[in-house]
């Protein structure tokens, strides 16, 4: 299929990109850069040895993503675009809720009037809330967030789900990852947060590479095995594979809107990944017990059930492949990605 991937050239789409590809699908990128930097795009044609089309334009303009479509034909969507830092949402909300639900209207509106019927979507666990029993099932109905990062997904799921209703022929998936960690095993492409990492995995990165002193442990007196949250890391290898296994699947989905869950369904602490990493390294690595940081839930994990049932996709790779890989890729880019 010819796939119209948003954000591809993020963490996680660029690294759907590259399965795309190698699954023998064309892909064509549409990226605003505002959290990417455009030489991702040549690190993924280097390792397809495919030509991938890119196009700089902010989807949150309506007619602009009206004119991609008269030009390019596409048989699925994948989106991934959109601001994903909670604090900075909890800070600016208006921006948040403008930029994602807006870019997302544009694509729905397109996708109606060319009548594209596949759409695959970038969602989250943070839309379970704070009350959900664990582990997380997709049949938990009282979906909400605390931030308005992640209320933007409860709306866009709702959004989505609300079009196929009203939309004949459109399918589409919403893929709830749980905790996105690692790169790709070549060490080109991988995470690169602008600024310092709110995420744990790439703050311990740099740290292990240099670039940060030591590591803040968010505290440890929670009611769990060492006192440190726990959650359930997957690597992005299977979550890019999960976004195939879907988009593959939707033409065989007899409901128009089905969510599933992309976790491992096990829980691995704080303390755990910094010392698992430490493994990957070699050595140990700097940190200290803080205070816990505001809206962090103790512990919570995935039931992937469904889609190792029904797309057939099972997380395959372990905490240490995680960690090695993630340090093979930090290691060669110490910086990131250049600029240019
Ligand atoms: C994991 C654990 C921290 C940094 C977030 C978003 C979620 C999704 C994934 C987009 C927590 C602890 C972290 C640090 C630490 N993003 N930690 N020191 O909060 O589970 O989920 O990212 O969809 O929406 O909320 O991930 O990596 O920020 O934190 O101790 O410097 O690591 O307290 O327990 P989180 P995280």
């Amino acid at each position: 299929m010819r796939v119209l991937v948003s954000g591809g050239a993020g963490y996680i789409g660029s690294h759907t990109v590259l399965s795309l590809l190698a699954s023998g699908h064309d892909v064509v990128v549409v990226d605003d850069f505002s959290n990417a930097k455009p030489s991702v795009i040549g690190r993924l044609e280097a390792l397809s040895g495919k030509h991938v089309p890119v196009h700089a334009i902010d989807l949150t303009d309506a007619e602009k993503t009206e004119l991609l479509f008269d030009h390019e034909r596409f048989d699925a969507v994948v989106h991934f675009a959109g601001f994903k830092a909670v604090g900075e949402s909890v800070a600016k909300p208006l921006a948040y809720y403008r930029n994602n639900l807006d870019s997302t209207l544009s694509l729905l509106e397109a996708m109606r009037r060319h009548d594209v019927q596949r759409l695959v979507f970038s969602s989250s666990a943070t839309v379970y809330g704070e009350h959900a029993p664990v582990p997380y099932s997709e049949d938990y109905e009282h979906l909400s967030s605390s931030s308005p990062y992640g209320q933007t997904k409860v709306m866009i799921e709702r959004i989505m789900s609300d079009v196929a209703a009203a939309t004949e022929g459109l399918r589409v998936a919403l893929l709830r990852y749980f905790n996105p960690v690692g790169a790709h095993p070549s060490g080109q492409i991988g995470e690169d947060p602008q600024g310092i990492p709110n995420n744990l995995m790439p703050f311990i990165a740099q740290v292990a590479v240099g670039r940060r002193e030591k590591l803040t442990v968010f505290g440890d007196d929670y009611d769990t095995a060492d006192g440190t949250c726990e959650r359930d890391y997957l690597h992005v290898e299977d979550l890019a594979a999960g976004h195939v296994a879907a988009l593959e699947h939707l033409d065989s989905m007899v409901t128009p809107v089905r969510a599933f869950n992309l976790g491992t369904g096990t829980g691995t602490s704080v303390l755990a990944m910094l010392h698992a990493f430490e493994r990957a390294v070699g050595r140990e690595l700097a940190y200290e017990v803080g205070p816990r940081r505001a809206g962090d839930l103790p512990a919570f994990w995935a039931d992937p059930t469904r889609a190792n049932t029904e797309l057939g996709w099972r997380a395959e790779k372990s905490i240490d492949d995680m960690c090695a890989d993630t340090w093979r890729w930090q290691q060669a880019n110490p910086q990131g990605f250049p600029d240019a």
